[in-house]
Order: structure tokens, then sequence, then C-alpha cells
């Protein structure tokens, strides 16, 4: 059985737990620095097992030894953001938790994949291959499997049909200046733009770039969890099952879509080497703009990140 270890067993931790546990993916290691509460989640699990007839074994620690050979090393430590609070508020504090978590994985895990999910979400990822020295291949991000999901549902709320039918593609940043592609996103191959009225695919547009505050907001204390541990889960089983499965991920920026040196989400191929290659789009002048500004306000948290010397 393959391993993955996840680091913070708060919400979105130990959901990704569940759902992989749920589908006998690989044997789950759950870490965090609250005593017990990581053994006792991972208990309940256990014991759900027999329940669903998987043999999927997940152990609760506070012990980095016992994360010992992950295959895969999924980081969701850090605070959430609470209502009015933006991304980059988190960055001090998450900076300095995933940067020590990342260096203790990576000693008992050498040969391990990282997803990162601890916002703000870009930068964090930076940071992670920054305090590693690995290869862009084995740390990814993720942000826009959720974000381009949330489209997705707001789309076959509005028009009526199946999730299964729309694909929605958001790019760039995790932050409201995310690049819902409205072009490229379609409805059983019929792209947005034509299928909806400009009022009706603006507004659904809008919604999507807020989708995490809306959760936010109506939580009051934390934030959204199912669907980003869905998220990782799905990252993680491409992974492991070698899919080649083309999504939107924050990966590092080599000369593609123009930009370097900063993490920004593209579509990308995920397989047994991690991030195994950056899919690029031929981009119309509008969408060019919008890729500018997220890139701008991707570049400014990671300068943050860099000025607070971490
Ligand atoms: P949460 O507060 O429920 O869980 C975070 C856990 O991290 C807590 O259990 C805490 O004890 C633990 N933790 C704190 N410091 C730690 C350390 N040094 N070592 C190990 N564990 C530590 O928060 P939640 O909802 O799970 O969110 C986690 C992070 O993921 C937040 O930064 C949130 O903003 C981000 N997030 C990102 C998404 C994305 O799409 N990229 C989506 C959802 C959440
Ligand atoms: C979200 O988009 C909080 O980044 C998180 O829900």
């Amino acid at each position: 059985m393959k391993k993955i270890s996840i680091i913070g067993a708060g919400n979105t931790g130990a959901t990704t737990a569940h759902w992989l546990a749920e589908r006998e993916l690989a044997d789950v290691v759950l870490l965090d620095v609250v005593e017990g509460m990581p053994q006792g989640k991972s208990l309940d699990l256990l014991e759900a097992m027999p329940i669903i007839g998987k043999d999927t074994h997940v152990l609760g620690t506070n012990n980095y030894e016992d994360t010992n050979n992950s295959d895969i090393i999924i980081i969701t430590a850090g605070i959430a953001r609470k209502p009015g609070m933006s991304r980059e508020d988190l960055l001090k504090t998450n900076a300095g938790i995933v940067g020590k978590a990342a260096l203790e994985t990576l000693k008992h895990s050498p040969n391990a994949i990282f997803i990162v999910l601890t916002n703000p979400l870009d930068t964090i990822a930076y940071l992670t291959l920054k305090k590693t020295g690995l290869p862009r291949e084995r740390v990814i991000g993720q942000a826009g499997i959720l974000d381009s999901a949330r489209m997705r549902a707001f789309v076959a709320l509005e028009a009526g049909v199946s999730v299964e039918n729309v694909q929605c593609y958001v790019l760039g940043g995790h932050g409201d200046e995310m690049v819902p592609l409205t072009r490229h996103s379609n409805i059983a191959g019929i792209p947005l733009r034509d299928y909806f009225p400009a009022d009706k695919l603006n507004a659904i547009v809008e919604r999507t770039r807020k989708g995490g505050g809306e959760i936010v907001g109506l939580l009051k204390t934390g934030s959204a969890f199912y669907a980003p541990a869905m998220a990782c889960t799905q990252m993680a089983e491409a992974i492991l099952k070698d899919k080649k499965l083309i999504v939107p991920c924050a990966t590092l920026m080599q000369g593609e879509y123009g930009l370097h040196d900063m993490y920004f989400g593209a579509p990308v191929m995920l397989g047994a080497g991690g991030m195994e290659k950056v899919v690029e789009y031929e981009l119309d002048a509008d969408e060019k703009a919008l890729f500018e500004k997220s890139a701008a306000s991707v570049r400014e948290s990671h300068e943050a990140l860099k000025s607070l010397g971490l």
C-alpha cells in the first residue's frame, strides 16, 4: 500500500484523510501539533473502515517519524482565513508553520511529492519549493481544481444540467483576481460565452472569484473544507495511479505564459512524476490582461514573503 501523510489534522486535513481512506488509495498518517486530536480523528476513521470494507490504515500522530517514507505529503497546516481577513494576512504565520513542516517531512520522506493547500496558496507553495530545494515537479499547489469545481457547480445549477456536462478552467492565482476562462469552459462542448447571456455569465464568474469568501461568510469560524479536500484527493489519486490527468494546479512558472520564478495556476499534467507538464493555452488579448492582473497580485505576495526573509 502507498502512504500519504497529511500535515495539519484540522478541517481540510481530516476531510482529505476521510476521502483518501474511503477510496483505499493509500495508508494515511494524520499529523498535527495538537495532542490527541489527530490520534482521535484517525482512530475514529479507522473504525469506520470495517463498515465500508476498506483496509486503509489510518494513524494519528504528533511525531514526524511516523510520516517516514511517505509517497505523498499533503500540507494543510496553518490557520484558516477568518471573516474580513485577506489571504495575504495569513502569510506570515503560515509561512513559518509550513516552512518548518516541509523540512521535517522531507527529512523523513526524501522521495515524496508535496501537495500544498495552506494559504496564501501560491506563495506558500513557492515557499515550500524554496525551503525544500525540490524540483518544481514535486511541489504542487492546490487551488485551480477547487476554483474550477466551484464554477462547474454554479454553471450546472444555472443551466440545469449535470455537473458531468460542465468543464471549467479557472487559472491564475488563488485570490480575487483568479481567471475563470469563459472561452475554454463549456457545457457539453458549447463555450459558456455562447450558452449564457453576458450578465448571467458575469455573475457566475464573480461568484466563482468570491467562492472562498462566500463560504467563510457563512461558516464564520473557518473556511471551506469538503471541496478543497476532494481536490487534494483527486491530485493524490492522479499521482498514485499515474493518470496523466490534466487539471489546473499551482506550479512554478519557468517561462510559461510569459511568467518566471513564481507559482501560478495553469493546466498541468499529473502523473507518477508529480507535475509532469504545463499545458499552455493560446490566450486572446482580454485573457492575457486578466492573467497579467492576477500575476501582479501573486508577485506582490511573493515579494512580501521575500521581505519577511523567510
Ligand atoms: P484548520 O484550522 O481546521 O486546520 C489547520 C490545522 O493545522 C489545525 O488543526 C492546527 O492545529 C494545525 N497546525 C497549526 N500549526 C501546525 C504545525 N506547526 N504543525 C502541524 N499542524 C499545525 O484549517 P483548515 O480549514 O484545515 O485550513 C488549513 C489551511 O488551508 C488554511 O491556511 C486555509 O486557508 C487553507 N485552505 C486552502 C485552500 C486552497 O484552495 N488552497 C482551501 C481551503 C483551505
Ligand atoms: C477557499 O478558497 C479558503 O482558499 C480557501 O475556500
